[in-house]
């Protein structure tokens, strides 16, 4: 399984930070914001990755993660998105790298409190299709700015609602999903929405109709430093004071549930 980062946009929701920078070398706690997401893959065991990102700010990615081998990388790719056009159009400039294999896609904004590795395990027994993470929110406001799942009586997700007015349930989709290879027929299908960007929910959903979504739920804290300077400091209050990509985690579905002694000795209960 290959990884990719995302880590494009303007940043328009933490501007005028975003003016200076890129959104995703801003820091969190002691270090810049991308390299949370880089050390969660590779502590989930994937070590080749491509950063997709763009804007005027491309070439400090390169200054801070070089060829990625400090942070544990084995080969380090990027991509460079010429226009911001949404989450599933810069997936799409991934296409030549991850083509033949699946695909771990984490947005570098989300910043997780445990282990990426049982999703990262379920996704590779997984005959085919997408997984998605989900994270319990409880504030119907805050799941407004999230993708929300509908769950079916069976606890299979039977829709994602991207920022809903009325939640369908207390779920936010987070900003990590898995991927088989036809993710990349999947883009092309795609119309822009509203915002006039290509969805990760509009994939997401394409998954939910051939009945090939699977979920796990995320244990510990998530959250998404990119969707307000309130979730920003939220974020960096927390991994100040708990740290992140801690190895002693749980994650659960319908099938599993495991629990972690430590990062590398998974049990399942
Ligand atoms: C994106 C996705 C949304 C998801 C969120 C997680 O939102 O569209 O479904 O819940 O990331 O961080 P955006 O940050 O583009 O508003």
């Amino acid at each position: 399984m290959k990884g990719v980062i995302l880590a494009g946009g303007t940043g328009s929701r933490l501007d005028p930070l975003t003016r200076i920078t890129n959104k995703h070398l801003l820091p969190i706690h002691d270090r810049p914001m991308i390299t949370y997401g880089v050390e969660a893959l590779v502590q989930a065991g994937i070590t080749e990755l491509m950063v997709v990102t763009g804007g005027t700010h491309a070439g400090e990615f390169l200054r801070l993660l070089g060829n990625g081998n400090d942070y544990g990388v084995d080969r380090l790719l990027y991509a460079y998105q010429d226009r911001p056009g949404g989450i599933a159009e810069a997936l799409g400039l991934a296409e030549r790298f991850s083509r033949g294999d699946r695909i771990v896609v984490m947005l570098a904004d989300n910043i997780v409190e445990g282990s990426l590795r049982p999703a990262v395990h379920n996704f590779s027994r997984q005959e085919r299709g997408a997984r998605v993470l989900l994270t319990p929110v409880e504030d119907p406001a805050h799941l407004r700015h999230l993708g929300v799942p509908e769950m079916g009586e069976d606890g299979r997700i039977v829709r994602i609602v991207e920022k809903p007015e009325t939640p369908p349930s207390s779920y936010g989709v987070t900003g990590i999903y898995f991927y088989d290879e036809d993710v990349f027929d999947v883009i092309p299908t795609l119309v822009p929405s509203g915002r006039g960007e290509l969805e990760i929910t509009d994939v997401n959903n394409h998954y939910v109709r051939e009945g090939l979504l699977e979920h796990d739920i995320l244990e510990g804290f998530w959250g998404d430093a990119g969707e307000s300077i309130d979730a920003y400091y939220e974020v960096n209050d927390f991994v100040r004071q708990h740290g992140a990509n801690k190895g002693l985690n749980c994650s659960r579905n319908t099938e599993q549930y495991w629990t972690y002694r430590h990062s590398s000795d998974i049990i399942v209960e």
